[in-house]
């Protein structure tokens, strides 16, 4: 990707407005369009690093809700008591967070795997990215519970889309206009889960 891509006027932007990345503006534009974050929610935010999505969701909780993120990358310290940061694999949550019973309101997935270049492996680990979201969610969401995943064009996503329909009252595909123009990626929104 060019220096010019890469530097986008998004990129610029959230430098200016103090987020941590430009994907904080998807989520923004996510929730513009869907409100899948509510006052007071507890949100969980999976694949969070650096952190843009997580400061994104802060901002739509309120005072009486919070957000927990985890990633593979340790993040940098959000200073915010609402906020709890983990170092660690999604695959592990459940043990990691020790819940009795789902406690989200609301699932966020930004996650994606290190690409290698070679277009079936990173298709497939695309999918598997969005299938370990949907197994996340599928623990940790409360009845009713809203849910949004970031997947790519191609490999099995039709499939996948068409498994996790069931499972929410609406499901939408979105193309966000804050994605990079190069980007195959859309997002999954899946509004009221059936627990
Ligand atoms: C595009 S970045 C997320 C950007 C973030 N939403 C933001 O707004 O700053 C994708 C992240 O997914 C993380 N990731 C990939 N697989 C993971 C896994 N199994 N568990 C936790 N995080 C994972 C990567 O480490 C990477 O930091």
């Amino acid at each position: 990707m060019s220096e010019y891509n890469r530097k986008d006027h998004l990129y610029q932007k959230a430098k200016d407005e103090g987020y941590r990345s430009r994907a904080a503006y998807k989520l923004i534009e996510i929730q513009d369009a869907y409100k899948i974050i509510k006052n007071g929610d507890r949100v969980l935010d999976v694949g969070a690093w650096p952190g843009g999505w997580t400061q994104v969701a802060l901002q739509f909780v309120g005072g009486s809700g919070n957000v927990t993120a985890i990633d593979l990358q340790p993040l940098d310290p959000i200073d915010d008591s609402r906020c709890s940061l983990i170092a660690g694999d999604a695959r592990d949550l459940d043990d990691i967070l020790g819940l009795k019973e789902p406690s989200f309101d609301v699932v966020i997935s930004d996650m994606s795997a290190k690409l290698t270049g070679i277009k079936e492996a990173d298709q497939a680990a695309a999918v598997g990215c969005a299938e370990l979201a949907l197994y996340v969610a599928q623990q940790m969401l409360k009845n009713g519970g809203n849910f949004a995943v970031k997947v790519f064009k191609g490999g099995d996503v039709e499939g996948f889309v068409k498994s996790t329909r069931p499972m929410f009252n609406k499901l939408v595909r979105s193309e966000l206009k804050s994605s990079r123009n190069t980007s195959n990626e859309f997002y999954i929104i899946g509004l009221g889960f059936k627990r």
